[in-house]
Parts: structure tokens; C-alpha cells; sequence
């Protein structure tokens, strides 16, 4: 196992408070992987999703479901990679600076609570292999 998944999972380790944790996992994830601008939550309000703990410039506070990559990650129920945010239509551009995206849905004992976003000022900062790392780390919230 990689030394920042340990460093997540001692991070995350004896502390069961919903805000407490996602705080601390955006915060992880921004001073952990190189080159973003902005690494966050949305949570599920009906068919909103609402800001959550993230670390970055201020974000909008809330996107509908099927809007924008986060709003349409929900309505796939799949991670969403944008290699240029310029090309995937109905972008939501919270910072101008972001150039690359990257959503994975969170889930919650067994539902679908939101996303967690991260956004990049670089073109095509994030590989199928930053897809995989950022969804088992993800995971490790499942159970909290
Ligand atoms: N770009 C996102 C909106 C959220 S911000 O990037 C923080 C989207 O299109 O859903």
C-alpha cells in the first residue's frame, strides 16, 4: 500500500464525525497531490448537491443533479475525467483557473451521499491511475 494511503487511513483512524472526517480528507488530498486548485465535497440534498468541507477558492454552493461534471457524476453514478473542463459541455466554472477534473461519487452504507471533486489549473493533470487512487481513498470514508 502506498505511503500517503497509510498516511490517509491513520489520518482518518478513530475519528467517526462526518464533517471532522471529510474536512480533514480534502485537506489531505489538496497538500497531497501536486498541481490543484481547488479538492472538495458536494453532499446530496434531494436533487442538489450542496458544498461541503473542500479546500481552495470559494466554490459555488450548490449544482443541481445532471448539471455540470459533479452534477452529472450523480446521475451516472460513476466517477467522471475531464482532461480539458473547455470541452465537456455544461462545465460549471467555479474558479477560471481550472483547466482539468476530476469527480468520484461517495458513498455512504450502501447510498449515494455526493462527490468529492477535485479541479486542476493544468490540462489533463489526472490519469485512469489518479482515477483509482482517489477512489480507494474515497472508499476508506464508506464506513465512517
Ligand atoms: N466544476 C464543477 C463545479 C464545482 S467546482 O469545480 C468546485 C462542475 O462542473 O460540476
Amino acid at each position: 500500500m502506498a505511503d500517503n494511503t497509510l498516511s490517509l487511513r491513520a489520518l482518518l483512524a478513530g475519528e467517526s464525525d462526518w464533517i471532522a472526517t471529510t474536512a480533514n480528507f480534502a485537506a489531505f488530498v489538496f497538500h497531497t497531490l501536486p498541481h490543484l486548485n481547488w479538492a472538495g465535497f458536494y453532499f446530496l440534498q434531494g436533487d442538489v448537491l450542496v458544498l461541503g468541507p473542500f479546500q481552495g477558492r470559494p466554490a459555488c454552493a450548490r449544482i443541481r443533479v445532471g448539471q455540470g461534471v459533479c452534477g452529472n457524476a450523480v446521475a451516472r453514478r460513476a466517477s467522471i475525467l475531464v482532461p480539458d473542463v473547455h470541452a465537456f459541455p455544461g462545465h460549471i466554472a467555479c474558479d477560471a483557473a481550472s483547466r482539468s477534473e476530476l469527480v468520484v461519487p461517495v458513498w455512504r452504507a450502501g447510498a449515494l451521499v455526493g462527490v468529492f471533486d477535485l479541479d486542476s489549473p493544468e490540462l489533463q493533470r489526472f490519469s485512469a491511475a489518479d482515477q483509482a487512487l482517489v477512489e480507494s481513498w474515497v472508499a476508506l470514508l464508506l464506513h465512517k
